[in-house]
């Protein structure tokens, strides 16, 4: 019988645990839960006897692919797979996917809590500013950068956005200005949306050099990686620019320091961007429809170690 692991440090809403054991039950295939585990060791000897691997941020590396010995695919319910050792999974044959778009509006809604929370002074009382008329800077437009886009319209507010991966006919067509460059799209803006992935070419990328290019009073909202900050060049940039905001949906290495700045700078106690149950419902579900296709059929589609 095909075992299928559903890993969540972070456990999905209840009703997708169930939408996702109903579609493997249908299938002959058994669901193992390992939710809200503290130890990784949990997930390495959890993953020993399993076919098949469904995680959300938590770490498929090389000791738990090399524990999967039975293991043939792995599925991040999400957007980011920077915690899938995809070297290890190509060498030991391993299949690595991700959901992509299955949980963007929810993290695009929270960019947006953020934004207000931000621009109406941590909520604590003082007189804010309003966003209609505001610039917002989409660095890049994926499908969390393509939801931020509709919702700033919602606001009035003038959408821009940089992807050199994404088509300018295909940015416009939704209504956003393309600009040139990434420095073009941080001198434009006052809000800056990161929705880009960690990559080797992305990490430590938002720097203190491309900070500096941003208008006064600007604020950067960072519901993608912490790894794209250069934490160094962050807290000299906050030091150097008493007007610069940052919100994080995931804290910094560097968050004890950066409370110093007072409202200027908050980060969420725990990633949520993701969680909601619509987004956990659509991520799982189309995790656990795409194990069953590749079990079953061999399909591959939104394979990411190719
Ligand atoms: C993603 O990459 O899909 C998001 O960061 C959500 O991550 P999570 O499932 O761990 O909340």
């Amino acid at each position: 019988m095909t075992k299928v692991l559903i890993a969540t440090e972070k456990a999905f809403a209840a009703k997708a645990v169930e939408g996702i054991k109903k579609i493997f039950t249908g299938v002959g295939f058994e669901t193992i839960m390992l939710e809200n585990y503290t130890d990784p060791n949990d997930l390495v000897q959890a993953v020993a006897n399993v076919d098949a691997l469904i995680i959300r941020s938590d770490k498929a590396n090389r000791q738990v692919i090399e524990a999967g010995k039975s293991l043939k695919i792995i599925v991040r319910a999400g957007a980011g797979y920077d915690n899938i050792d995809l070297a290890a999974a190509t060498e030991k044959g391993i299949v690595a996917m991700n959901t992509p778009g299955q949980n963007s509006n929810a993290v695009a809604e929270l960019t947006f809590g953020m934004l207000v929370f931000m621009a109406r002074a941590n909520f604590k009382g003082g007189s804010g500013t309003e966003l209609k008329g505001k610039k917002i800077g989409i660095h890049a437009y994926g499908n969390v950068g393509k939801n931020v886009a509709r919702i700033a319209k919602g606001f009035d507010m003038e959408v821009f956005a940089f992807d050199p991966f994404v088509s300018k006919e295909t940015i416009q067509k939704d209504g956003v200005t393309v600009v040139g460059s990434v420095e073009e799209l941080y001198s434009t803006c006052d809000y800056i949306s990161l929705n880009i992935p960690a990559t080797e070419k992305t990490k430590k990328s938002i720097n203190f050099d491309l900070l500096s290019k941003m208008p006064k009073g600007a604020t950067v909202i960072n519901t993608a990686r912490k790894e794209v900050i250069d934490e160094e060049g962050l807290k000299a940039f906050f030091a150097a620019k008493s007007d610069f905001k940052y919100i994080s949906d995931i804290a910094p290495d560097c968050h004890d320091e950066l409370l110093q700045f007072g409202n200027r700078y908050y980060s969420t106690p725990k990633k949520q961007g993701a969680e909601t149950s619509e987004a956990n419902i659509n991520a799982g579900l189309a995790a656990a429809n795409q194990i069953v296709d590749f079990i079953k059929n061999g399909t591959k589609t939104f394979q990411v170690n190719k």
